[in-house]
């Protein structure tokens, strides 16, 4: 997912992922909407903590912190296989107890599962679908289970943005994208235009729903 400029200020890189660095990390390239990577299902990981795998997240990390995005899923950069990054800044929270801030996170096999019916509108963005931005329906609350670089367990429970990005980043290991979730593709829109044009998403939504 794609984060504002303003929302990267202040994120130091090499704090936050101490410990998982390795030497001799790259950028790599990554795959724009219509590439065959990014509808394909990516395949589950056996060995969590194999180098190789350490090795693929040392360069997404790299990949998403040089493209100013919030998370990457390995697809986007033409790896095939289920691992997500993303951080989350307390810039973007919402007022939900279980949307905190979330510093640099690698989920291995994520799972995610919603928690209640209720869902939110909100923008998301994506590196693979540069300069758009879109108006996507998600789950409010979700829990989510992976494994760690480390072989650890993660399971959490998410609220509001946190819970966004998660849902949007593991959309990327089923090979779905953004735009897919959505349900009024008028709030299709280039960034550029929106900065230009602001969109009030609460009154917006409050016209279009019935009752
Ligand atoms: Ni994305």
């Amino acid at each position: 997912m794609k984060a504002d400029t303003s929302r990267w200020a202040g994120w130091r890189f090499t704090e936050i992922a101490a410990g998982h660095i390795i030497a001799g990390m790259a950028l790599l390239k990554i795959a724009r909407m219509g590439n065959p990577v990014l509808r394909a299902p990516a395949a589950a990981i056996e060995d969590p903590t194999a180098p190789w795998v350490r090795r693929i997240v040392g360069d997404m990390i790299e990949t998403m912190e040089d493209a100013g995005g919030t998370g990457l899923a390995a697809p986007q950069v033409h790896q095939p296989w289920r691992i997500v990054v993303f951080f989350v800044s307390g810039e973007r929270l919402t007022e939900m107890p279980g949307d905190v801030a979330q510093g640099l996170t690698v989920l291995i096999n994520p799972v995610v599962e919603p928690l209640g019916r209720e869902r939110a509108f909100g923008w998301e963005g994506c590196l693979s679908v540069p300069g758009l931005r879109g108006v996507v329906p998600r789950h409010l609350r979700i829990r989510y289970r992976a494994t760690g670089l480390d072989g650890e367990t993660i399971d959490r429970e998410a609220e509001g943005f946190h819970a966004r990005v998660v849902q949007h980043e593991c959309d990327h290991l089923d090979g779905i994208l953004y735009p897919q979730r959505m349900t009024d593709l008028r709030l299709l829109v280039f960034l550029e235009e929106l900065q230009r044009h602001p969109i009030d998403l609460a009154d917006l939504l409050a016209e279009t729903r019935p009752g």
